[in-house]
C-alpha cells in the first residue's frame, strides 16, 4: 500500500482493484463494460471507472488520482 497511490478500490461496490483484477484475469475480460455487468463495479457513481480501465491496460490495483480533466 502506497500512499502516493490511494486509489485502489471501487468504493460502492467495496472491491479492491486486486479482487476485480483477479476477477478479470480468471474470465478474460478486456472491458470495464464486462466487469461492470457481473460485479457492479463502475456501475454506481462511476468515479473508479476512469481507474477501472487503466487496471486492466497495465495490470496496476493501486493508482495515483487522474485529476478530472483527464478522466
Ligand atoms: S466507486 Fe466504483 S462505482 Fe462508485
Amino acid at each position: 500500500m502506497s500512499d502516493d497511490h490511494p486509489v485502489r478500490a471501487c468504493m460502492c461496490t467495496s472491491l479492491t482493484f486486486r479482487t476485480i483484477l483477479h476477477v478479470a484475469q480468471d474470465r478474460g475480460y478486456t472491458k470495464v463494460e464486462q466487469l461492470t455487468a457481473l460485479l457492479g463495479c463502475g456501475g454506481s457513481c462511476g468515479l473508479c471507472r476512469p481507474y477501472l480501465q487503466k487496471m486492466l491496460e497495465t495490470g496496476e490495483t493501486e493508482f495515483a488520482v487522474i485529476p478530472r480533466a483527464h478522466r
